[in-house]
């Protein structure tokens, strides 16, 4: 139907098309974080994570395979939290909007209550709202939350106010987990670490 001349033509003019619309696309997507190289999983093989059993914000019971094929982004604390908590959740909501959107959608973020007693479904509810339209809050049982500390490796220590076992405060540990979607987590970032710099980290190890 071409002839060898004519098919070289029009190849030619494929791949320049091919290259413009590259080239347009790298020029106008917004380029909001930087490809940082670090090692993708710094905690892999660590054994911290693993499988959990809870209920999310809307009553239902949830497991570490409720997100199949997702990252999970977890942050342990309480809704009456003053500072440590909405500080953590404020900037995982910073990096998650530094996301791409094709590594977005496959980076479930979960609050996870070091307080039962108080932190109801609805509380958290209420609560995760005001953080991340993405960001889902989990509590459970006392032995639930308890077996979720111990598999992550979190610090939580309830300290009482003036005596008065109702008012309390937990002073808890403020890392935020990545966890890979086979429940294990491949990475922690500590509380001082910036949006950016978590959102490039997340980038880098979510396949
Ligand atoms: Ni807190």
């Amino acid at each position: 139907m071409f002839s060898p001349r004519q098919r070289a033509v029009i190849l030619f003019f494929a791949l320049l098309l091919g290259f413009a619309i590259g080239y347009a696309r790298v020029k106008l997507s917004p380029v909001v974080i930087q490809d940082v190289p670090t090692t993708a999983s710094p905690l892999a093989g660590t054994h911290l994570g693993g499988p959990f059993s809870l209920t999310d914000q809307d009553g239902k019971a949830v497991t570490e395979k409720s997100w199949p094929g997702d990252y999970l982004l977890v942050f342990f604390g309480f809704t009456h939290c003053p500072d440590v908590c909405p500080t953590g959740l404020g900037k995982m909501a910073e990096a998650l909007d530094a996301l791409p959107a094709e590594t977005l959608v496959q980076v479930q973020p979960l609050f996870v209550t070091l307080d039962p007693a108080r932190d109801t479904a609805e509380q958290l509810k209420e609560y995760v709202k005001l953080f991340h339209p993405r960001l889902v809050g989990l509590t459970g049982t006392q032995q639930q939350i308890d077996a979720i500390i111990k598999a992550y490796r979190v610090y939580a220590q309830k300290q009482v106010i003036d005596g008065d076992d109702k008012n309390y405060m937990i002073n808890h540990s403020s890392y935020t987990y990545l966890v890979a979607p086979d429940g294990n987590v491949i990475d922690a970032y500590a509380h001082d670490i910036s949006g950016t710099d978590m959102a490039a980290k997340i980038k880098a190890s979510v396949k």
